[in-house]
């Protein structure tokens, strides 16, 4: 049978909201561009939302309407499922086991999904001889996915390091850009639609840590392991903070970082400085930023829409197109099988570090936290003690390399030395 012949590619859609309607835009405004390039139509058999009244503002009367998405996952009708619902239980996890187990393939942009049952889903899929793709679940309309399972498939991957979570990084550009504390900007997020229906899944550095467990599993042939990623949110940046790092010749990002060590696999979504003049540094907006580097080739940097009806769908329909065209890649870039279970290092690479303090200003301050930091094993490489008009000096001091447990012990004995006001703030200063 020549291309030309090949039957249509039937999509049951279940999700009708931000990322449903931009695919049903792209196959209705691109129906001849799509068949051109898979050598076969592309169509919509089928979709699924909660609410069948609600006006969509696209035209969905050729389409059948299910009420229950597990329903639509088992239509005999469709060749894949796509799942654009969201959640990592309930009607997303149950529809995808559904079409799994009814012969279809399954795209979906669900980062929480496979962040918690990824392993699961891609054994399943594979012993049914299906296939689950997900190039709309991390970074959004970049094609970070493709780069890393089929571009860089040569190069061991050393790391990746990225902006995963535009909606943060929107946060503490504006917060350097106006002056406007995190609580202001989190409001204006909330009003611009920004954030998830859980905004702590945004900016507790979740939905962040989901999408860099998914990158994890490719990069080190490992199985997801979401619960392994250390956590830290970007809540408790602050303006003084902001405004110090940029002073020194840095920005404070929220950073995600994998890589393989000697000590094990190192997954980290924590706030960080990065050099300002880097291209991670020059980040602004709710753009996203993931840049790969393998044995092979280098660094790359890849920069793009993390989010929004178009670049997502964009990315949806990059996996559907695939599968049109008979394009079929194991969910992980390998046989979920022989996925290996990683061991998470205790301990990260080490890093410098940046620490802002408030001490009191009078004489043997200083030197009583240098002590402190010494005795960790820590060595200062900067320091800097700002113009005050009271008692209260703000210190700011960046370290040499340190591993994070001697700079914590070194905080711990802090607070002994009598001179510290409040707490102090440790971040660290990742080189890219
Ligand atoms: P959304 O706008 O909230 O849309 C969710 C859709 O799912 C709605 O149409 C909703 O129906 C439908 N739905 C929810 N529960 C359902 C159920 N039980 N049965 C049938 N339909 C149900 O979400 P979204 O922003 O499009 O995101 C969808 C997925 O893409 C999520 O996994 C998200 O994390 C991911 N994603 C989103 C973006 C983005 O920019 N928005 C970017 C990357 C990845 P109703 O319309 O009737 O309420
Ligand atoms: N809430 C996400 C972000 C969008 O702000 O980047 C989808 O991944």
């Amino acid at each position: 049978m020549s291309q030309t012949q090949l039957p249509a590619l039937r999509i049951g859609l279940a999700g009708l909201g931000t990322v449903g309607l931009g695919v049903v835009k792209i196959v209705q405004r691109h129906g001849d561009l799509l068949a051109a390039r898979a050598g076969r139509k592309v169509e919509i058999v089928a979709v699924s939302a909660r609410d069948p009244k609600k006006a969509r503002g696209v035209d969905l009367s050729s389409y059948a309407w299910e009420s229950d998405p597990v329903a639509l996952a088992k239509r005999g009708d469709i060749d894949v499922f796509v799942e654009v619902m969201g959640g990592h239980e309930g009607p997303a996890r149950l529809a995808t086991e559904a079409a799994i187990a009814a012969g279809h393939d399954v795209v979906t942009a669900n980062k929480a999904l496979l962040a918690h049952h990824g392993h699961a889903l891609a054994l399943s899929a594979e012993a049914a001889g299906r296939v689950i793709r997900f190039e709309a679940a991390v970074a959004g309309g970049i094609p970070v996915i493709k780069a890393l399972t089929e571009g860089l498939a040569a190069n061991q991957i050393r790391r990746v390091i990225g902006v995963m979570n535009g909606t943060c990084n929107y946060i503490l550009t504006r917060m350097e850009a106006t002056g406007q504390g995190y609580n202001v900007l989190f409001d204006e997020c909330a009003k611009l639609g920004y954030l998830e229906a859980d905004p702590n899944l945004d900016v507790g550095g979740i939905d962040a840590g989901h999408k860099l467990s998914l990158l994890s599993a490719i990069a080190f042939g490992t199985q997801v392991s979401f619960d392994a990623v250390e956590l830290e949110g970007i809540q408790n940046v602050s303006l003084d903070d902001i405004g110090l790092a940029r002073d020194m010749g840095y920005r404070i990002k929220l950073l995600g970082v994998a890589q393989m060590t000697g000590r094990g696999l190192e997954q980290r979504m924590t706030p960080c400085l990065v050099p300002a003049d880097s291209p991670l540094g020059q980040l602004q907006g709710g753009t996203n930023m993931v840049v790969l580097e393998g044995d092979s080739v280098g660094q790359i940097v890849l920069r793009g829409a993390g989010a929004g009806e178009g670049p997502t769908a964009s990315a949806v329909m990059a996996d559907v197109m695939d599968l049109a065209r008979g394009t079929r890649l194991a969910t992980f870039g390998q046989p979920a099988a022989s996925l290996a279970q990683p061991i998470a290092a205790k301990t990260a690479t080490p890093a410098a570090w940046y620490l802002r303090m408030t001490l009191l200003d009078k004489p043997g301050a200083l030197a009583k936290i240098a002590t402190c930091l010494g005795e960790a094993g820590v060595s200062i490489d900067q320091m800097r003690q700002y113009g005050h008009p009271g008692a209260n000096a703000p210190v700011l001091i960046v370290t040499h390399k340190a591993t994070r447990e001697d700079i914590d012990h070194a905080l711990g004995h802090f607070a002994g030395t009598g001179v510290l006001v409040g707490a102090p703030v440790a971040l660290r200063i990742e080189e890219v």
